[in-house]
Order: C-alpha cells, then structure tokens, then sequence
C-alpha cells in the first residue's frame, strides 16, 4: 500500500498499513546496532566485512531520521566490553569509525547534523578522538539531528562516572547534598540536556541492554526484531516509529 508523506514523497513498507504520523516522531530514537557479525557469517565472510555492510546502514538510517526530523539518534556502535573482542576486530572497527567519520562529516554537515559522542573517548585511538573531536566541533552549531556515536560507552561506567563527578562537586562545594535529584543527576550523564530515548531499538534477534542508556531508558518503548543491521533498512525504521506511535505510554499513570 503506498502511503502520501507530507513532504511529498511516496513510501511503500510490504504490503502492511504503515502510516506514519509526522507529528508524533520520537524526539529520541536509540539503536543497538547488532548482527554484523552474524550477517557475515551466514554468507561465510569475514566479520569485519559484516561491519562494513552495517556502515551502509548507518548512512540510510542517519538520512532518514533527519528527514523524519527525529532530534536525537543515538548510535550504540562500541560498547566497554566489546574490548574483549580479538584485537584484530577492535583495531577493524576503530579503523571503520576514523573512515565514517572522515568521509561522512561533509555530508552530515550539510545536512545540518551534529556530530556528537557520548562514553570514554580517551581509550580510543588517537585518530578516532581526533576525527570525533573535529567533527563535533564543527558540526556543534547545525540545528538539525544530533547524532550521538555511543564509542567505548557502557551505562555502568556512566553512572559510576557520575557518582565520582557528583562526589567531586561535593567536595568542592560547587554543589550540596540537598541539590541531589534526579535531573541534576541526569545532567552529569555524557546525555544532559538531551531528552531520554523515547525508541531503543535492537535488530539481530537479542532482546536485551547489553549496558546500553541504563540511566536513561526508564520509560523508553523498546523495538526487537530478527532482521540484522546489515539488512536493516528505513522500511524497519517506519515499522519501528508505527509500533512506537501505536503504543500506549502512560508513565505509570491511568488514562
Ligand atoms: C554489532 O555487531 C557491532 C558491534 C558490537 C561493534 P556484532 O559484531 O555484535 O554482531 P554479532 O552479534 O556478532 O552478530
Ligand atoms: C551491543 O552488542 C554493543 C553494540 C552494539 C555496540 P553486543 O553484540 O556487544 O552485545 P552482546 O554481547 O550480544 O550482549
Ligand atoms: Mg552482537
């Protein structure tokens, strides 16, 4: 069925009833982006090939929420404990971020993206903080999608961090004990002053966290599904923002 988009385009999703309500958009979609590794393993190619298809990815789904005009994605692409991973794999997927980073910025910038991170940057190569920095620092007056790349982010370390950093402001009295709330806590997150996910959606199969926005998912509707993220495409995406506008979120409320 081919649904009328109000920017004039015409999109097609199966043959199911998809409508999109352009009013009702997440403000905040996050990704586990997963099943690389196993979309490579099934055609018996090398992982890192999987990580290279599941950039393709990226580009479509990075395109689509600016034009949707979601505000925030935030892209779970290295956790803290993907270090256990075989060096080889962690040295291939940092040489991937570097080259994303340098051969998409032109384009992201034109399209009014801002290039962000959230997580430890500093255990990364140099290259990659380098690329990153820049990035940000150049794109940090765009006014359209933020794109958050979530790079050696784990929400444990997170919250530890904040702890420490709460701790220290503390100590140094830049704030009292009476200040703790929920917001100030929010606004020592590597997220402050962005509003929390109202989407996370994982492809590959797995329905869980893996450490992702644990802070910051406390209401988040979450999205599963089988396909992996080297076969995800924007049609998934509207099925997820349909599921998501068909839900009824009542925040612990009655309606
Ligand atoms: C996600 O794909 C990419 C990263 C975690 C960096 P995986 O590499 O986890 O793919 P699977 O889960 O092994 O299929
Ligand atoms: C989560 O995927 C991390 C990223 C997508 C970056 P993993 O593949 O690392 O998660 P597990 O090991 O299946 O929980
Ligand atoms: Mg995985």
């Amino acid at each position: 069925m081919l649904r009328f988009f109000n920017d004039g385009r015409e999109k097609k999703y199966k043959n199911e009833d998809i409508s999109i309500d352009l009013n009702n958009i997440p403000k905040h979609i996050a990704i586990i982006m997963d099943g690389n590794g196993r979309w490579a393993k099934e055609r018996n190619l090398p992982r890192v090939i999987g990580h290279k298809a599941g950039v393709e990815t990226i580009r479509e789904i990075v395109k689509e929420c600016s034009i949707l005009k979601v505000k925030y994605l935030t892209l779970y692409a290295f956790s803290t404990e993907n270090w256990k991973r075989p060096k080889d794999e962690v040295s291939a997927l940092m040489n991937i971020l570097a080259e994303y980073l340098k051969k998409e910025f032109k384009e992201l910038d034109d399209n009014n993206v801002i290039i962000n991170y959230i997580g430890d940057i500093s255990r990364l190569p140099n290259i990659c903080q380098k690329e990153l920095v820049a990035c940000h620092k150049n794109t940090e007056d765009n006014t359209g999608l933020t794109l958050n790349l979530a790079l050696n982010y784990g929400g444990r370390d997170e919250i530890t961090r904040a702890f420490k950093l709460i701790y220290e402001d503390i100590k140094s009295k830049k704030i009292n004990e009476e200040d703790i709330n929920e917001n100030m806590i929010a606004n020592y997150m590597y997220t402050k002053g962005m509003p929390d996910p109202d989407l996370i959606i994982r492809p590959s199969g797995e329905q869980r966290l893996s450490n992702f926005l644990l802070w910051q998912c406390a209401y988040s509707e979450f999205w599963y599904s089988n396909i992996k993220w080297p076969d995800f495409r924007k049609e998934h995406l509207y099925k997820a923002i349909f599921d998501y506008q068909n839900r009824d979120r009542r925040f612990g409320g009655v309606k």
